[in-house]
């Protein structure tokens, strides 16, 4: 296991929508190193259904766009980011087009379906399968760019700033920089230090920390731990969006199983949620019904399961022509069938799952974080169009419209950046052992997913949160210990992540004195008068 390096302008960890985006964006005039974890398809982006929100019907304007965005945000949105993110949206749909994503057309014009909170149809969306086709067109053009070398299978471990470097480890928070990071081969065990003029984290969400969720394994919340240890501001991570409408499946075989996404856009079409014995329960919630924000339909799911004792409730669109819901959704279709629900014929039981991040690595306009040198965009971030609950399709569109400002900032940031810090030290692995104890592992894997599963998800109090953070206190320390005597390896640092995250989430909910979006507390079930930002620095990095 021999350790290597790597140098060069721009790293970017990620390759989702965001990092490969930027990728394309920024090999304009630089080179770039783009490491993933896995191979390059696999990432959030690669499972969105519903699509992309912007405006482009003449009906529409950026004006409603914005309004959806700031009602869904419940008062906590950046008005001036959320203006950005709307009006640049059709340019960037313009590129993803030119990129070659294949998106539905109706007449000869994007087919624009409508979504919870939007006042009008504005999503733009390839069938039901809108991330896999924008993810598998930006594969394509990366592949065909010589100055973007892709490293699959290699998973960033930590950043490099001034505290992993001695004779600069006293230097103040205010003055930090990013140089890179050690990234692991995940198949040959080595680790890589990778030192670039600047760093673009584009890491995803961390719905893998809930037993139950809709993003696949990569979602642990990397970036945001990694930012976190580094020193970087974190904000509004107690904003975790649960998706009204996963598929219900009795138990997972295994614990790191993703729930399969019935698709915002099917309530959007006019699908009813129903409870068990039939009885349409969303008027009692909200006027909007089906179509209300996220966390409000999540919230009357959860409230009907707790009152009814049940498991699930029903999404039922068998009132619509069966044809047109096999052309629109031939995914959730084909995938339903196999499980044994023919959803022309048969209501589909949906339950609520952990599903986005509307929190994360603080950045300004230009997606620069609070490190000099440390870029980040995509759902790692907390931009502030989201604020308290994301509008649906915010996500591809924020991520696609801050990677492109990455690299109108960059263009700048590396003509005035010419060196690369030459004195970082290799990755030292002395004094540790191979891992003889996986069950560590395991164990505190469940545990962090099960106990943020149940005293930290749609309904919070003071008292689940502090139990929450007693015992992930605990698994933190175990954790932290065996990664100190132990060689690193992905389990175990997707594990630290995990752990770091849940301890984030935990701290910034009960920094929360007031119920607002998507986080609901019965201690304080009002809203206070000022909506402020949760704010979460590790100031001893
Ligand atoms: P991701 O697409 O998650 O990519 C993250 C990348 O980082 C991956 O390649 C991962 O392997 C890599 N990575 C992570 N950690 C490391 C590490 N330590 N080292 C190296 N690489 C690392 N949003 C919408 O707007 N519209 C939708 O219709 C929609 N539908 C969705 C449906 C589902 C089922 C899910 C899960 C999400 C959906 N979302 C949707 C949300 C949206 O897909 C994501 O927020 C968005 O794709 C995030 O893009 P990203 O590039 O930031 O991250
Ligand atoms: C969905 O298709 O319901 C997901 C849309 C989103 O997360 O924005």
């Amino acid at each position: 296991m021999s350790n290597s390096s790597i140098k060069t302008d721009v790293l970017i960890i990620g390759s989702g929508i965001a990092g490969l985006f930027a990728a394309l964006k920024i090999s304009e005039f630089a080179d770039v190193v783009l490491v993933t974890k896995k191979d390059k398809n696999e990432s959030n982006t690669n499972y969105a259904q519903g699509g992309i929100a912007s405006v482009i019907s003449k009906n529409d304007s950026f004006d409603k766009h914005i309004q959806d965005t700031l009602i869904a945000g419940a008062g906590l949105c950046n008005e001036k980011m959320v203006r950005i993110m709307v009006e640049e949206g059709p340019e960037r749909i313009k590129d993803l087009i030119e990129i070659g994503t294949n998106f539905s057309k109706k007449e000869g014009h994007l087919d624009l379906a409508l979504e919870g909170g939007h006042s009008e149809p504005r999503i733009v969306h390839a069938k039901d399968l809108t991330g896999k086709e924008i993810e598998s067109a930006l594969v394509t053009k990366v592949n065909s760019l010589k100055n973007i070398k892709v490293i699959e299978n290699t998973i960033a471990i930590d950043l490099i700033t001034e505290h992993n470097i001695k004779q600069l480890r006293a230097s103040t928070l205010q003055n930090r920089t990013c140089w890179g990071a050690y990234v692991l081969d995940v198949k040959s065990g080595s680790v890589i230090k990778i030192s670039s003029k600047a760093t673009l984290l584009a890491t995803g969400g961390v719905g893998q920390v809930y037993q139950h969720t809709t993003n696949p394994q990569i979602a642990t919340g990397d970036g945001i731990a990694m930012s976190y240890r580094a020193g970087a501001k974190l904000a509004n991570m107690e904003f975790i969006q649960f998706h009204p409408t996963s598929l219900y499946k009795k138990s997972s075989e295994f614990f790191g199983e993703q729930s399969f996404l019935i698709s915002e856009a099917v309530r959007g079409f006019g699908g009813k949620l129903l409870t068990r014995n039939g009885f349409e329960f969303m008027s009692k919630y909200d006027e909007r019904k089906e179509l209300a924000p996220r966390d409000i339909v999540a919230r009357a799911i959860d409230s009907e399961l707790k009152k009814s004792g049940e498991e699930f409730v029903l999404l039922d669109i068998t009132h619509k022509n069966s044809d047109e819901i096999k052309s629109h959704f031939p995914n959730i279709y084909e995938h339903c069938l196999k499980l044994g629900v023919d959803i022309t014929k048969d209501p589909i039981p949906v339950v609520p799952a952990a599903h986005y991040s509307c929190g994360g690595v603080k950045v300004d306009e230009f997606a620069r974080t609070s490190l000099k040198g440390l870029y980040a965009c995509g759902e790692v971030t907390m931009t502030g169009v989201h604020g308290a609950n994301r509008l649906a399709s915010n996500s591809l569109l924020e991520a696609v419209v801050f990677a492109d400002r990455v690299a109108l900032d960059l263009k700048m940031f590396l003509k005035e950046q010419q060196d690369i810090f030459s004195e970082i030290p290799d990755w030292d692995d002395s004094g540790t052992l191979t891992a003889d104890e996986n069950v560590l592992i395991s164990h505190n894997y469940k545990e962090v997913k099960t106990t943020m599963w149940d005293y930290v998800s749609i309904v919070r109090s003071n008292q689940r949160l502090e139990r929450a953070a007693k015992r992930i206190h605990i698994i933190y320390e175990e954790v932290e210990d065996f990664y100190k005597r132990t060689k690193v390896f992905s389990e175990l640092l997707e594990l630290r992540n995990l752990v770091a995250c849940a301890h984030i989430i935990i701290k910034s909910a009960l920094q929360r004195k007031e119920s607002r979006g998507l986080h609901f507390t019965l201690d304080y079930p009002d809203l206070s008068e000022n909506a402020e930002d949760t704010i979460i620095q590790n100031v001893n990095p």
